[in-house]
């Protein structure tokens, strides 16, 4: 397995331009699915998890061009001859937004049979907000030997439908199997994340009647079908908090390309108390530090409250800030697994429960580290950044399924970073 070495201690410079969204490219390759006509997608980022969710497609029979693995750029789905409507477990397990296809595949063909998707490093993970918002749109639901069985002969009806969390993937999949629901769906206590918000731009230009997309009340008027569109994929706003951190964490001075200031108020809002300069640009966000920065609390949430998906990051800026740092997971039970790999580089970090009290150190020092999921992955390349030495990640797969080129956009910034082939 590949290894990512990088030297600490050197200011990052220069301009890096954000990619696509991960987390709203995945649910909008799924609404191919809800229409036989052509959707091109642009600005795909070329990652692992969208080669995955590719897979999967065509192993329902969706035709892709895509232009080539892991490349990114512009995908074009056309779900015109779909040939299966089972979501096979070897492919489910890999990512878990594969489950995104239950909805849209109960919607358009009135059965669907997907693999649940499992466990995964952060938490259990469940899926019953998707399955019991599925059955009050009248789907029948039976789990059977680790699979999903869904079924609605006479279609989808429309219904008002409660989450008990805000949930981004259950807010997705019913928004999106309500839009061929026949009658009105009103979905109460929604995920609000801007990749909800795309999904629903995307869906409306394809036809469908979707208003509030983006607040905690989203109402879908069910249609009969819909056509194809082309959307252009919004900035990743998780990449950009990561890079505006590695600014910060080597005291440089960073544009960030395509970065949305309204999608990052809570991460901006957190740097900048801790000392960082952060200024709205045309082209995107200027970020900049220099000397020690402050210790500030915080706490996950659902959006717009701090990103769960950033927390293993600003943790690790935390850790050589002056003074001490509340930092608490609320969003995922076990967020933590970053916190022994970075006591390795000597932070000083004691977790208990959903809480973790981060004490600043003056510098880390560079280690052989392993990653254990997406973010974790990423705070460590932050880590050795900022250390003072040499700091080799292992199981550096982790990374390629959320970041685009990260050692090459790095090392364009002046990171002495590179990518050791096993
Ligand atoms: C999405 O995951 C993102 N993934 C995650 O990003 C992100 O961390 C998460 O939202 C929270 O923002 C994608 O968009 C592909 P949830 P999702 O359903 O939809 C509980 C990354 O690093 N829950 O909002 O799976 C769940 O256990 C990934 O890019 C239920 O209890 O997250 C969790 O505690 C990691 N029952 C909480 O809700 C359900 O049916 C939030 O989960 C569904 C969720």
């Amino acid at each position: 397995m590949d290894k990512i070495r990088i030297l600490g201690g050197r200011p990052l410079h220069g301009e890096v331009e954000i990619s696509g969204a991960k987390n709203a490219a995945l649910p909008l390759m799924v609404a191919s699915l809800l229409t036989d006509a052509p959707l091109t997608l642009s600005r795909v980022p070329g990652l692992a998890d969208i080669d995955t969710m590719a897979r999967l497609l065509a192993e329902l029979g969706v035709d892709i061009e895509m232009p080539e693995k892991n490349g990114g750029g512009t995908l074009t789905l056309n779900a015109a001859a779909l040939t299966s409507t089972v979501a096979p477990y070897e492919l489910v397990r890999r990512m878990r937004a594969s489950i995104l296809v239950l909805g849209p595949l109960v919607a358009r063909f009135r059965e669907a049979t997907v693999s649940l998707p499992g466990g995964c490093a952060i938490g259990t993970r469940p899926v019953d907000l998707h399955l019991a918002g599925l059955e009050r749109l009248g789907a029948r639901i039976v789990l059977e030997d680790g699979y999903i069985h869904a079924s609605a002969p006479g279609g989808l009806k429309g219904a008002e439908i409660h989450l008990a969390t805000p949930s981004v993937g259950a807010t997705e999949n019913l928004m999106m199997a309500a839009t061929l629901a026949d009658g009105e769906t009103v979905l109460h206590n929604a995920a609000r994340e801007p990749e909800i918000a795309d999904l629903a731009l995307c869906l409306g230009a394809m036809g469908a009647d979707i208003a509030g997309a983006g607040s905690d009340c989203v109402r879908i008027q069910g249609g009969a079908s819909l056509s194809g569109t082309h959307h252009r994929i919004m900035a990743d706003r998780i990449e950009a908090g990561t890079y505006a951190i590695a600014a910060a964490i080597t005291g440089g001075k960073v544009v960030l390309s395509g970065a949305r200031a309204e999608h990052l108020a809570a991460p901006i809002d957190c740097l900048r108390q801790a000392g960082v300069t952060v200024e709205e640009r045309n082209t995107g966000l200027f970020v900049a530090a220099n000397g020690r920065l402050g210790a500030v609390n915080l706490t996950t949430h659902p959006y717009p409250g701090f990103p769960t998906d950033l927390q293993a990051q600003i943790m690790v800026l935390m850790t050589v800030a002056k003074g001490s740092s509340l930092i608490g997971e609320t969003v995922f039970e076990n967020r933590f697994m970053h916190v022994p790999e970075l006591a390795r580089m000597g932070a000083d970090i004691s977790v208990s429960g959903g809480n973790a009290l981060v004490r600043g150190v003056e510098r880390l020092r560079g280690a052989p580290v392993m990653a254990t999921d997406l973010r974790a992955s990423s705070c460590l390349v932050l880590a050795g950044l900022a250390a003072e030495g040499e700091t080799v990640i292992s199981r550096v797969y982790h990374l390629g399924r959320g970041y685009e080129r990260i050692e090459k956009k790095l090392a364009a910034l002046g990171a002495d970073i590179e990518r050791i082939a096993s």
